[in-house]
């Protein structure tokens, strides 16, 4: 039976809002949930929900001697990933979502949704799960409630944010808060009374996750899975969040976040945007190559960053915890991820051992003789499926990394040097550029992009563009929020960050990746850094300003000099083609394309031909 308003007052927390009470109220009378709970983040109430999804077949408990603490779960086949095509920004006006989102009309969304959430959670509980993205309290944090009918949620969130009875009493206190609806849309119970038994991952065919710019909510119907169904992590500190941050003076970003010490004990703080599938979660616990430099971490995905009182930028990892993509993690590509996860883990997708532990594509060189597979299958090397989903992941608290820095909870965060912007480029784009000033660095973010087929010699592939990685996560139109990095950039002055462009994916015309990465990777932030210091100054290049002979550090690295010059070979007549290409793409724009950025496309195109 579903529960009723008076049920649902008296099972409220004493320090619930009336407003709170009402909108949960609201939301169960429309989803018409048997029970309502009120998530505290206990110990208790996670080992009781474990407990629970591993009766219900959701979770299987993985060996305690090998894993303690971790948990498996299978998502259905249509229910693997983000999907782009189903998130909607729903703006009153369509041209403030803009060319890159879906938009749908806000009225007729509510339609859509007031159709599909109706009854959606008939014969299931309700959980209302409060969390805080950021420290709590924290100056930059912000509060929000996911109110969802997934165990596997709530589990989920209390690893992903500061969940529970903490971020409930900031919402009593009177801050502010988003809401945000989440349902599998897998009803036990339908309108007239027939009970069905329950899946081990409930969802529906029919997805929508959709975000209202103006009203600040966020609504998503039809997957359990990740940043569908984790509210807080792509819907709230990205899409919401940009919103909140144009508004308020802020930014919300695809980025992490490092702490680096050199040599002589100076430290500095770097963000860096990269589109998905370039290595961030590895470069988020980068072991650097280089003796005396210490890189540790303070976020893998998102930052928050606000001008602080002395001017200067400064950012907060608004997550609690990682939700990395398990394939090809291993002790080579991040040893310190693969060893966060040796406990207190929930693996989503991922491949089971005979010994009740987990495995993916890459994580050994030796491949299990047998393993069950993501969907639950036998599997065998012989198999022609992986064993592991691509994009299967694992989540886990962000302090069970031995990288994570001492600051990670600062409220009010760090301040930032340096911000990295980075795509997957086959040609054209150096191992690294400095931008000549704010103004560049948010062109090149406006063009970051991967390139899709290795290309011919002094041609560009296919370029699938990402501007500042945000591309499926700016919750209003791409172009304003290019005006609104421009905007910030006045305020911040002198005090702004420098902002430089890496790419570890430059192949040679023998078509291999000229540059080895991973930990090889900190020389080119060292030169940043340095550069940041005064101490190297590079000179003034197509793309930027770039490392003169010797000024990278390539000491013991197998690198030959004709391979370092290809690694920063700038060919004019690629480059022209290159702004072209970026010409094409502004014009979708229209005219919000800020004239600034027209202005460093003019001044690119001047340096192909030799004018500084
Ligand atoms: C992610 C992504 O899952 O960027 O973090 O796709
Ligand atoms: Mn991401």
């Amino acid at each position: 039976m579903p529960i009723t308003a008076e049920q649902i007052l008296a099972g409220a927390p004493a320090i619930a809002t009336p407003e709170l009470v009402r909108w949960v109220t609201d939301v169960a009378s429309l989803t018409q949930p048997d029970a309502v709970y009120w998530c505290d983040g206990s110990v208790a109430e996670r080992d009781r929900l474990y407990d629970e999804m591993v009766a219900s077949g959701t979770f299987t408990k993985l060996n305690p001697a090998l894993r303690p603490n971790s948990y498996l779960a299978r998502s259905l086949p249509s229910d693997v990933a983000r999907v782009e095509s189903r998130t909607f920004i729903c703006s009153e006006n369509e041209a403030d979502a803009g060319p890159t989102n879906n938009w749908a009309a806000p009225a007729e969304m509510r339609k859509t949704l007031a159709k599909v959430f109706h009854g959606s959670m008939r014969g299931r509980t309700m959980y209302v799960i409060p969390f805080s993205m950021g420290p709590l309290g924290g100056p930059i944090s912000k509060l929000g409630i996911e109110i969802s009918d997934s165990p596997y949620v709530v589990v989920n969130m209390r690893i992903m944010t500061r969940m529970g009875a903490a971020a409930l009493q900031g919402i009593a206190d009177g801050q502010y808060w988003v809401p945000a609806v989440h349902s599998v849309g897998y009803p036990l119970v339908d309108a007239d009374g027939n009970a069905r038994p329950d899946v081990a991952w409930p969802c529906n065919d029919d997805k929508y996750i959709t975000h209202f710019p103006e009203t600040r909510e966020i609504w998503s119907y039809g997957s359990g899975y990740g940043g569908n169904a984790l509210l807080g992590k792509k819907c709230y500190a990205l899409r919401i969040a940009s919103v909140l941050a144009r508004d308020e003076g802020w930014l919300a970003e695809h980025m992490l976040i490092l702490k680096i010490t050199g040599p002589d004990g100076r430290v500095y703080h770097l963000t860096a945007a990269f589109p998905s599938a370039c290595g961030k979660t590895n470069l988020a616990m980068l072991r650097p190559t280089i003796p005396g430099w210490k890189v540790e971490t303070i976020g893998d995905d998102i930052a928050w960053m606000r001008p602080g009182a002395d001017g200067r930028l400064y950012a907060i990892n608004p997550e609690a915890g990682f939700f990395g993509v398990a394939p090809y993690t291993s002790l080579k590509t991040n040893p310190t991820a693969l060893e966060a996860l040796d406990h207190d883990t929930i693996f989503t997708n991922v491949a089971l051992t005979d010994d009740g532990d987990v495995w993916w594509e890459g994580m050994t060189e030796d491949v299990p003789a047998h393993l069950i597979d993501w969907q639950g299958n036998d599997w065998t090397p012989e198999s022609t499926t992986p064993a592991a989903h691509p994009n299967s992941r694992f989540t886990v608290r962000a302090d069970q990394a031995s990288s994570i820095s001492p600051e990670w909870e600062s409220p009010q965060g760090v301040p930032i040097d340096v911000i990295l912007f980075g795509g997957r480029r086959a040609s054209n784009v150096p191992l690294i550029s400095q931008a000549y000033n704010w103004s560049h660095g948010v062109f090149v973010g406006a063009t970051v992009s991967s390139e899709q087929t290795a290309a011919a010699e002094g041609a560009v592939g296919d370029l699938r563009r990402d501007p500042f990685a945000m591309l499926p996560f700016c919750g209003y139109n791409m172009a304003d929020y290019w005006g609104h990095w421009l905007e910030l950039g006045q305020t911040l002055g002198d005090k702004a960050p420098h902002i430089f462009q890496v790419n570890w994916f430059r192949k040679g015309s023998d078509g291999k990746f000229l540059w080895p990465g991973f930990g090889e990777n900190s020389r080119a932030i060292e030169w940043a850094l340095r550069r940041v210091n005064g101490e190297v100054y590079g000179h003034d290049a197509i793309s930027g300003r770039i490392p003169n002979e010797g000024e990278l550090n390539v000491e013991g690295l197998d690198i030959t000099s004709e391979q370092l010059n290809e690694l920063f070979a700038l060919d004019p007549a690629a480059w022209q083609h290159e702004a072209d290409l970026t010409e094409e793409y502004f014009k979708k724009f229209g005219d919000k394309v800020p004239q600034e950025l027209w202005h460093e496309l003019t001044w690119l195109r001047n340096r192909t031909n030799g004018v500084y």
